[in-house]
Formats: structure tokens, C-alpha cells, sequence
């Protein structure tokens, strides 16, 4: 496969180890085996103690199968395959597409959402969400995208980089209008549970239509990519089949201990996304208060979800040279929209992380003194 670079990867690649400082991370705040390990039930400990490091189930662990579906009301284990998040858009795209399909996908995106259709000789068109109104995505736009060739329709809410989040109805509208011309949808949910306050956690389109595939994972709300654990759920079991068969030439099957520190993570996970949460917010009232101050050089959507958002930066003429030049000067590395192919005008803050303020506060004194 002749692939282009995955820039927003080689970046972090760059600096995510090197620089002091990163302001742009997708993921929540981690935390050390032993403390996942001390919340795990007795019976989850005893696996975990005995476990035996063999090959494991190409669809995944029973346990894990049994704690995924439970995310998704009215779908079993038998709808859902285990995964590397990532390595879950390789394969429903490998399993669904061919050269030649039509395939639309939300913009700014995480790259391979479009990248890998593309390379397999797709077309792709751009559903770019509306920045004049907080990032919402508009049906109508969709509708003047869709093709007879349409193969499928990929989504990520809440969305990486903007933390939009559709509003009520819109969800529906959308399978409706995919059901009619039977359209595929990817809804790529891996910032689910990061929903502000006491708002509903979005429903998994899994569960309301039958052509669509969620993919999910530990990674971000979870605050836990190092287990690299995600899953695909849908009701299409033949879809299914035939991703799960794919899976034999990338990983053949899940990493055993990654496995069950997953079963931990989903048994504790209304203690773990609690406290995410609370860390999410709480960040989000500080990065509001910073917005205020730095209102001449920031323009700023409250994100709807999710860890992070994507302000226009009004200060620079170009926000490539200016992460270039913070990163060299305070060692705050911050991602430019360059990297998402989406101009040179916005920048990705994550805000899921616990220095966040202290991060926020060398970057608001960089910028009052450089800049004013
Ligand atoms: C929207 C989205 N989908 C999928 C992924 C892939 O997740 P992972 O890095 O855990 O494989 C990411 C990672 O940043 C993402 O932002």
C-alpha cells in the first residue's frame, strides 16, 4: 500500500518524548499498573496472577468480549472483535472498500479516518464541520456529498480536534438518511464517556443502525494507550467475519496482559471516568478563563466533548511557525492544524491532562510577553 505520511503521528513522534511540556495530547491523565491492578475485582486478580502469556482468542478474551458489550445495549460479545484502536480502521476499511467507492468523511479529521481509503484507491470527499457554528456538522452538506457509489460514511464524536458533539435528533436524522441509500457508517466513538457534566453518554450508533460499525477503546477517556486495547461493534456479522479474518495478517490476536488489565479498566469504569471527567472540567473552566484573557489572539468554540479543541489563532499569520517556535523557545509542544491538512490557522489543545494548568499558565505568560 502506497500510504502518505501520518502527520499528526510523525509529530508526536518528534516531540511527545523530547519536549517539556506537551498541551496537545488526545489521551487523559494515565496512571501505573499497580494502581489498575489494586482496583481489580478478586476474581479478575486471580486471572491476572495466573495468567499464562500464550496466544490469545483472534476475536478476543470471553471476559473482555462480555464487559464490551455491555457498553452497547442490545448487542452481545458474538458483535464485537478486539482490537489496537488504530488497527481497527485499517481493517473495516480493508474489509469494506474496494478501488473506486465513494466515502465521506468528517473535516479536520484524525488522518487515517480518510488517509487509508484513500490510499486504497477510493475517492474522499470532505465533510468539513462549520466553525461559525461551534464546529456542528450539517446534514444538508451531507446530502450534496452522497453519491450513488457512496460506500460509507465515517464520524467521530466527540470529535478529535474540535470536541463537537451533534445535537439531539441529529444522530438519528443521519442513520436515517444513510439507511435510505444504504450507506456503511464508521462512527469512530474513542472520545465517548467524555460528555461535560451530567450530559447523556453518547449512544453508540452500533446500537441504532444496523450498518454501522463503532470502534471504541481504552485509550483516551480511559487514559490507558499503553494497553493499545479497542474494539469494532456491529451488528453486521458478516462484516464482522470478514474483519475478524483480516486480523490474522496484522495481529492475529490481542496481547494477553493488555487483555485483562482491559477487563480491570472496564470493571472500575465508573470510578476511572469519573475521575477523568472531574479532571476534564475542571481544566475546561481553567482554558475558558485563559481564552478571556487571550481573546485578541484566540477564537475558541467550547468543545461539546471529549479532551480537546481546536481554537483559530487570530495573533500569527502562520501556526506551524508559531508551534515551531514555542516548542524551541519554552519547550510547549502544541499541534498546528497543519497536521490535520486543514490550513495553517488553528491549533489542538488536550486539556485531559493533570499539569494542565501549570502548562496553560508558561504558555499564557509566552504569549503576553511576545506577543503583546
Ligand atoms: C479519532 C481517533 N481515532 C482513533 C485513534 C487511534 O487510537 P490509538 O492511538 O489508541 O490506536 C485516535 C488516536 O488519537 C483518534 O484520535
Amino acid at each position: 500500500m502506497n500510504i502518505p505520511a501520518f502527520d499528526l503521528e510523525r509529530y508526536f513522534a518528534k516531540y511527545e518524548f523530547t519536549a517539556k511540556y506537551l498541551l496537545s495530547c488526545s489521551d487523559c491523565q494515565t496512571m501505573p499498573v499497580r494502581e489498575l491492578v489494586g482496583m481489580a475485582s478478586e476474581t479478575t486478580r486471580r486471572l491476572w496472577d495466573n495468567l499464562a502469556l500464550g496466544y490469545t482468542e483472534t476475536m478476543g478474551h470471553p471476559l473482555l468480549r462480555r464487559a464490551i458489550a455491555d457498553l452497547h445495549k442490545g448487542l452481545g460479545p458474538e458483535n464485537t472483535l478486539v482490537v489496537v484502536p488504530e488497527e481497527g480502521i485499517f481493517l473495516l476499511m480493508n474489509s469494506l472498500l474496494k478501488a473506486g467507492d465513494h466515502v465521506v468523511c468528517i473535516s479536520p479529521a484524525y488522518q487515517s479516518l480518510h488517509e487509508i481509503a484513500r490510499a486504497m484507491g477510493c475517492e474522499v470527499s470532505d465533510w468539513v464541520l462549520d466553525e461559525t457554528d461551534a464546529w456542528a456538522p450539517n446534514l444538508d452538506a451531507l446530502e450534496r456529498l452522497l453519491r450513488p457509489e457512496t460506500k460509507l460514511v465515517v464520524v467521530n464524536f466527540p470529535h478529535n480536534p474540535t470536541g463537537s458533539v451533534p445535537g439531539p435528533g441529529f444522530l438519528t436524522s443521519l442513520y436515517a438518511l444513510l439507511e435510505e441509500r444504504g450507506i456503511y457508517l464508521l462512527s469512530d466513538e474513542m472520545y465517548r464517556f467524555l460528555e461535560p457534566g451530567d450530559a447523556p453518554v453518547l449512544v453508540p450508533a452500533c446500537q441504532e443502525y444496523s450498518r454501522a460499525v463503532t470502534l471504541g477503546g481504552l485509550s483516551k477517556a480511559f487514559g490507558l494507550p499503553g494497553l493499545r486495547l479497542g474494539w469494532l461493534v456491529t451488528r453486521d456479522a458478516d462484516l464482522l467475519h470478514r474483519m475478524s479474518r483480516l486480523k490474522d495478517y496484522t495481529t492475529i490476536c490481542h496481547s494477553a496482559p493488555s487483555e485483562v488489565l482491559g477487563v480491570m479498566a472496564l470493571e472500575n469504569r465508573e470510578a476511572i471516568i469519573a475521575r477523568q471527567k472531574g479532571l476534564v472540567w475542571d481544566n475546561l473552566k481553567i482554558l475558558d478563563s485563559f481564552f478571556r484573557t487571550h481573546q485578541d489572539f484566540f477564537q475558541c468554540a467550547v468543545p461539546k466533548g471529549g479532551s480537546m479543541c481546536f481554537p483559530r489563532v487570530t495573533g500569527v499569520d502562520s501556526t506551524l511557525a508559531f508551534c515551531e517556535k514555542l516548542v524551541e523557545d519554552t519547550g510547549i509542544m502544541v499541534a498546528p492544524s497543519a497536521m490535520f491538512r486543514f490550513g495553517d490557522h488553528h491549533v489542538r489543545f488536550g486539556f485531559g491532562r493533570r499539569d494542565f494548568p501549570r502548562v496553560l499558565e508558561i504558555l499564557s505568560h509566552y504569549i503576553s510577553t511576545h506577543f503583546k
